[in-house]
């Protein structure tokens, strides 16, 4: 297992594994070295047999990132701005296509940078305290991490539009009736409820999950017809040896046991 500067990861025996962004004194913002470090730790996803899904979430109760790190901006030039977006593309595109499902724990604040996180992971769990946002407006830029993306494609165009130009905060429920946030449990739940949540689905054909995935980002893939993706995938479910064990135990009234063939 590798260690960071600034993220704490553990790997519990069931194969889930937690990265907490490490950084509280600064409300957990995404410093350059917690980016590189975050693509790091998707990577051990990606590579690592024993993971079967992972939780992000941030150190402390009052915030799970409250953005990038607004003091690397200074000084920054168009083409580093550029490259800054572009990284942080990178890392949360590989955090949306990973295969493996990965849970938001948003324990507070997920302001600019951690509210696009929070959307690049498969689902979102928020504690009651959270709140969420995308003020950059008020710093006079954009999101640059995929926000004006993701917010669009969760809470539809004119919720969007209203919260990217007036860098308003919401609080938990308001980002639960949006559809921004899958549940929201009290704080001292918040692991407990994202882990629940990801051993129901670790316990499903680890394949098909993997499909599912696929499928619903193809819908968000310019030139890509999601329907034809599903009916490609679907067909592939069909071939795998999970397939076979999942409608042979149904029909013999047993519980399934997957193997991730
Ligand atoms: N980047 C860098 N540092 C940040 C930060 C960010 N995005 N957000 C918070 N911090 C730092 C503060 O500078 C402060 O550091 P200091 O103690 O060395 O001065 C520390 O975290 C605590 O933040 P503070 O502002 O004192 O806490 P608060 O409870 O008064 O306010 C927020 C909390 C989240 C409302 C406020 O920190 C904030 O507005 N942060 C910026 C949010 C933002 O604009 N994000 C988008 C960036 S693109």
């Amino acid at each position: 297992m590798k260690s960071y500067q600034t993220l704490l990861t553990e790997l519990d025996d069931k194969g889930i594994f937690t990265i907490t962004i490490n950084r509280e004194d600064k409300l957990n913002a995404l410093n350059k070295t917690v980016i590189s470090e975050l693509n790091d730790a998707v990577d051990e996803i990606y590579q690592n047999s024993a993971i079967k899904g992972a939780i992000i979430t941030g150190k402390g109760i009052k915030s799970f990132v409250a953005g990038a790190d607004i003091s690397e901006f200074k000084g920054m030039t168009e083409a580093e701005g550029k490259a800054l977006a572009q990284r942080g593309h990178d890392v949360f595109d590989k955090i949306e296509l990973c295969p493996k499902p990965i849970i938001a724990a948003v324990n507070g604040f997920a302001l600019g940078g951690g509210c696009e996180l929070a959307m690049a992971c498969h689902l979102r769990i928020a504690s009651e305290n959270a709140k969420f946002g995308q003020p950059e407006v008020k710093l006079g830029i954009i999101p640059g991490y995929g926000g004006t993306q993701r917010l669009t494609q969760l809470i539809g165009k004119g919720k969007a539009l209203e919260l990217l130009m007036t860098g308003d905060t919401i609080d938990a429920a308001c980002a639960a009736k949006l559809g921004l946030v899958n549940d929201v449990v009290q704080t001292v739940e918040l692991l407990d409820a994202c882990k629940a949540m990801l051993q129901k689905i670790t316990s499903m054909a680890p394949f098909a999950i993997a499909q599912v995935i696929q499928s619903v980002y193809a819908h968000f893939k310019d030139g890509i017809n999601g329907f034809d993706t599903e009916i490609e995938l679907f067909g592939k479910c069909v071939a795998t040896e999970d397939f076979a064990e999942g409608t042979a135990a149904f029909l013999e009234k047993r519980k399934p046991v997957f193997k991730g063939k």
